[in-house]
């Protein structure tokens, strides 16, 4: 038994700690000046209730980006310092953030232990190395993200934070080899148990899915797979999912070895990022090598978000999370027995969601940006399935999106379309969206992000637009001097949401033009940058005529992208003439 005392270290605040949309964001610079990570980690514990610090079990874990290493050191001798009886670590300090949300919620440790907490080491999709970005976040006993009264709690410990405790001579704890390490401390005993990273996650998967029937598909010759782990944690997963449990060949498996700096590139899985995979697929103006696979997959760098791509196909998260509901019924163990209790949505999100529930007769709830807001709707037992635009899809298994299940809904999906025949041709996933499309009509839909922005700009150009709201006569010329054909604004606003659990009020969430035919332009501020600000431009547009859904996206959507960039003087603003990333 290891002893270790607590030392007491001054510190003086830092200023702009606040927590975003999901945790603390900053490039790796900025986390290593010395107290900078202390700082935030003794304002959390500050902030949470003492039951949930003293006594209480953590997990402290991550997808493995450059500095985390040192984090976990760092905040296990900062818990053993405060009182925290065990800290739990996933092997090599790696956990996807769904995992975590699963370890949190079914883990039963030594003792009959549970967590009530968890320190997420990441910053989800953007890049990891040196020079990029780090971050850190705290999830609630229920594996969701702090609610607002904590963070803003946190929030304040920050700016008056003295100092910090820290068990300076607790010795490093190896987090490469799975084992229980006892230490003893001034208020009794302290644990460090790492853990393999993927088993609690793997069976829990094991639990909703049919990997039987996903097997049969995964094994037929008709069918093809590839899935781009990006250099995130999910290659922790993929292997022991999809290759060990589902038989998939290894070779399906792109970059799966998680890395500190994701081979260098932007673990965002989308049509710009996902680069290789979509290649792959025999998308984008790359050049193929041979026939893409039948389906292919992305997550990011902690593997809660995901891109479900067919054969020369790409699915719209929009359309993805409303073909999950449509089918989860028939194709999802989970859901057999006792349905869909409800699904949601955030705003900018398309309306395709809507049609089903309203189809199927499903509560149906639109909430703000961010995975938080459903979170209270799961607790509350009103929400089954749900997801973002921003390719986040998810249920309440647990409180966080989760890609990889997203992979495995899709999966069992085709297994069930082609459950029947998987000798002949197989039922694609493009046949799978675009009889969806035919049945419920087709939400044309596209995001452009201008990226790193000056943030006053930022703030002017969304300053403006609310200013024009007030008079839609004037929207509606301006409308019209661009773009003649195009439907009348009918409604204008800035969305704001009165949780339907608890009663809290969101405001100021994304300006709304909604016209005539149903069509919408949202203009948000991103919450989860690092730097500058970015603008996020939503457009989308319904045909519910069977004859008009098969139009190219983009080219269906020219009038409104038009009619978007002219009305919110985009160039004039931001000086950009072009957006960084379209997806
Ligand atoms: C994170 C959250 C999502 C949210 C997204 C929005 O990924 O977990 O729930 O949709 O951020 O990001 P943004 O940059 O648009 O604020
Ligand atoms: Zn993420």
């Amino acid at each position: 038994m290891v002893l270790f005392n607590v030392s007491r270290v001054e510190t003086t605040p830092f200023h702009g700690q606040k927590p975003g949309t999901s945790g603390l964001r900053k490039k790796v610079k900025v986390f290593v000046q010395p107290h900078y990570l202390h700082n935030f980690v003794q304002a959390t514990f500050n902030a949470l209730p003492a039951e949930n610090v003293k006594g209480a079990t953590l997990v402290v874990s991550g997808d493995g980006r450059y500095f985390s290493k040192e984090a976990i050191q760092t905040i296990t001798k900062m818990s053993a310092a405060n009182g925290v009886r065990r800290v739990w670590i996933g092997q090599n300090g790696l956990l996807s953030t769904p995992a975590v949300s699963a370890v949190i919620r079914k883990r039963i440790g030594l003792d009959g232990a549970k967590a009530t907490g968890a320190f997420i080491l990441t910053a989800s999709h953007n890049p990891g190395g040196p020079h990029e970005d780090f971050g850190i976040k705290y999830n609630m006993g229920n594996g969701g993200p702090a609610p607002e009264g904590i963070t803003d709690q946190i929030f304040r410990h920050t700016t008056i934070i003295k100092e910090y405790l820290i068990a300076e001579d607790l010795p490093d704890v190896d987090i490469t080899v799975a084992g229980v390490t006892n230490f003893t401390g001034p208020e009794g005993p302290f644990d460090v148990e790492v853990f393999d990273s993927a088993s609690d996650y793997i069976e829990l998967m094991m639990s909703i899915f049919d990997f039987g029937s996903i097997k049969r598909l995964l094994s037929s010759p008709n069918f093809t797979f590839c899935f781009d782990a990006l250099h995130g944690v999910a290659g922790a997963y993929a292997k022991r999912i999809f290759v060990d449990e589902l038989g998939a060949q290894e070779s399906s498996l792109l970059n799966c070895t998680p890395k500190e700096d994701f081979g260098g590139g932007h673990p965002d899985p989308n049509l710009t990022y996902a680069k290789e995979l979509v290649a792959r697929m025999g998308l984008g103006n790359s050049e193929t090598q041979g026939e893409p696979p039948e389906f292919g997959a992305a997550a990011d760098g902690d593997a809660d978000r995901n891109m479900i791509l067919g054969k020369r196909f790409f699915v719209t998260p929009s359309d993805s999370v409303a073909i999950i509901a449509a089918n989860a019924v028939e194709a999802i163990p989970y859901f057999f027995v006792s349905g869909l209790k409800g699904v949601a949505r955030s705003m900018p999100t398309s309306a395709a969601l809507d049609v089903v529930a309203k189809h199927l007769n499903l509560k149906f709830f639109e909430v703000p940006t961010g995975w938080k807001f459903f979170g209270n709707l799961m607790d509350a037992g009103l929400c089954s399935i749900c997801g973002e635009e921003s390719f986040g899809t998810g249920s309440d298994h647990i409180r966080e999106k989760d890609g990889i299940w997203a992979v495995l809904a899709w999966l069992s999906i085709l297994a069930y379309k082609n459950k029947d025949n998987l000798q002949d041709k197989l039922v694609t996933v493009e046949d799978i969206v675009r009889q969806h499309w035919a049945t419920y009509g087709r939400h044309y839909y596209t995001r452009y992000d201008y990226e790193n922005v000056d943030a006053g700009a930022a703030k002017e150009l969304m300053a403006y637009l609310v200013k024009l709201q007030s008079s839609l006569s004037e929207v509606n010329e301006i409308i019209k001097g661009v773009q003649s054909d195009v439907s009348n604004v009918v409604h204008a606003d800035e969305f704001e949401y009165k949780d339907p659990v608890d009663g809290s009020i969101s405001s100021h969430q994304g300006i709304r033009y909604m016209f005539e035919d149903g069509s919408r332009l949202i203009f948000r501020l991103s919450g989860t940058g690092s730097e500058g600000a970015t603008i996020r431009l939503y457009i989308e547009q319904y045909e519910k005529d069977p004859s008009k859904i098969g139009r190219l996206s983009q080219e269906a959507l020219a009038p409104l992208v038009e009619v978007a960039l002219k009305l919110s003087k985009m160039e004039e603003f931001t000086g950009r003439s072009a957006p960084t990333v379209i997806t």
